[in-house]
């Protein structure tokens, strides 16, 4: 039995999640499409199993307690790949996760996935796509953990959030590295079960909200 599948695990936060399991004792499953993406992982805890997210991927799932939704069709596709990965490629692992007997789910989803009528309309088909799935999510009968982080960082983590949108939209940001420590303490404890929790950059030890 594995611990944790990781889906996009060769992404910015998905790779940065999959270390810090790694490191903490969990056992991984990393579901990339090319596996020379993070060949500097390897080691005894770490299965890798290449696949598409555009085509069936459910036998990734077998054998996993745990699930963690980190991929994303980047701000350099369409709206065609927003459609196929950040909408069905995710609607499409919460079912395979109810099928396969998932104990939990934890989604990357984004700040602005609540509502996205509310934000300018160039983002909006990708908001809409997180706030779908989402929504199907929610409605699977899974236990989940939703985090919407605001705009993602490559600083250094500094282990302390807040969920509160600060009052200046331009202080919306957090550390990919402290969404994956997010990530890590969501798939550790029952604290963070059937929740959505904002994240941004703030003085709380991530800790306390999970
Ligand atoms: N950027 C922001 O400011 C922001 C803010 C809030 C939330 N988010 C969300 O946070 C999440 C993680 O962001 P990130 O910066 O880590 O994203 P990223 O670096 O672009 O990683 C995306 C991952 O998805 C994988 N992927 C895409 N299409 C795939 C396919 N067809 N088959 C298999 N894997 C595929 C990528 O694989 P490859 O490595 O092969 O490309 C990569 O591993 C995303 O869901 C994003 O929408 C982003």
């Amino acid at each position: 039995m594995t611990d944790v599948l990781v889906i996009g695990a060769s992404g910015n936060v998905g790779k940065r999640v999959t270390k810090q399991l790694l490191d903490n004792q969990f056992t991984v499953k990393a579901l990339v499409r090319d596996s020379s993406k993070i060949s500097d992982l390897k080691c005894d805890g770490l299965t890798i199993c290449e696949r598409d997210l555009e085509e069936d991927f459910s036998d990734a799932f077998d054998g996993c307690n745990q699930v963690v939704f980190a991929a994303g069709s980047g701000g350099s596709t369409g709206a065609d790949k927003t459609i196929l990965i950040d909408l069905w490629a995710a609607r499409n692992a919460v079912e395979y996760a109810k099928r396969s007997g998932t104990q939990r789910f934890v989604m990357v989803s984004s700040v602005g996935a609540d509502a996205p009528d509310n934000l300018p309309s160039e983002i909006k088909p990708y908001l809409v796509a997180k706030h779908m799935a989402d929504e199907h999510l929610i409605a699977s009968g899974l236990r989940y953990t939703i985090l919407r982080p605001g705009t993602l960082l490559d600083d250094n983590g500094t282990g302390a959030v807040q969920t509160e949108m600060p009052e200046d939209r331009d202080d919306a940001v957090i550390p990919r590295e402290d969404v994956a420590t997010a990530i890590r303490y969501a798939l550790s404890s029952q604290g963070s079960d059937d929740r959505i929790i904002p994240l941004y950059s703030g003085s709380h030890a991530i800790k306390s909200f999970f």
